[in-house]
């Protein structure tokens, strides 16, 4: 794993784009599996910039996001189609065609999900996948358990993850409980891995995923077991791992 270690959350989202910039300019066709949250959104504003400066092309880029809540419509202004239209999609001339987000209004999400997983399949699965990382360790919404799941799937989110995500919504009664989560197996079938962090908040998650075992209480660990892994971290979530794992 290759570890970038930045000073804050600004340098930490240039680095983030840097890479993604990087693949675009690489692999003009490449397949991007994008994350929403807190922690891309520098790195999408850089995108855009760089896109607006003509120095990267999303015309032939493909992209498919990790998860949507079960319930908010994409005209929701917490749906993680809107966030990626707002903070993406509508300011890069990317396809809108060329966009996946999980419908968090299906009506038969076990078709729906499969139907997710063909559709990474039949694209090659993920050229570069990023990542952000919750408190607990989950990655996309895969939240801790006893078992990995693979394939995409509806998942219960944790009360730790409700009481996290509260602070986009008016009251933490309007937090979806439940989301549509891309699985295990296709992160892990991605070539590359973009895993980003930042705040202090993020240190013991980022801690157990890179140092300590390989299990689905910290989702996150499974990326012990990827080939081609780079963490963009800043200081404050770099602070409890080991400086030895670091250097
Ligand atoms: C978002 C996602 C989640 C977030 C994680 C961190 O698409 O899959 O795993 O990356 O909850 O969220 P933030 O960045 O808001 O701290």
């Amino acid at each position: 794993m290759r570890i970038y270690r930045e000073k804050d959350y600004e340098a930490m989202s240039r680095r983030a784009a840097q890479i993604i910039a990087g693949e675009i300019v690489h692999n003009p066709a490449c397949v991007l599996g994008l994350a929403t949250g807190s922690t891309p959104e520098g790195a999408y504003r850089y995108l855009v910039d760089w896109y607006k400066q003509g120095l990267i092309s999303f015309q032939d880029v493909l992209s498919v996001n990790l998860d949507e809540y079960v319930g908010l419509a994409p005209s929701h202004d917490q749906s993680y189609r809107y966030f990626m239209q707002s903070n993406l999609f509508d300011h890069v001339d990317i396809a809108a065609e060329n966009t996946r987000v999980p419908d968090g209004l299906t009506k038969d999400p076990e078709t729906f999900c499969q139907e997710y997983d063909a559709y990474i399949r039949s694209v090659g699965y993920v050229s570069l996948q990023l990542l952000g990382i919750g408190r607990n360790g989950h990655i996309g919404f895969n939240e801790p358990g006893d078992h990995f799941v693979k394939q995409t799937h509806v998942v219960d989110l944790a009360e730790s993850t409700i009481d996290a995500n509260a602070r986009f919504f008016a009251t933490r009664d309007d937090v979806p409980k439940q989301a549509i989560s891309m699985g295990i197996g296709a992160i892990m079938g991605a070539k590359k891995v973009l895993l980003c962090a930042s705040g202090e908040e993020k240190a013991d998650a980022i801690c157990s995923s890179l140092c300590g075992p390989i299990t689905p209480k910290c989702p996150g660990s499974i990326l012990q077991l990827h080939p081609n892994v780079v963490l963009v971290a800043d200081e404050a979530a770099l602070s409890k791992v080991p400086a030895g794992v670091i250097a």
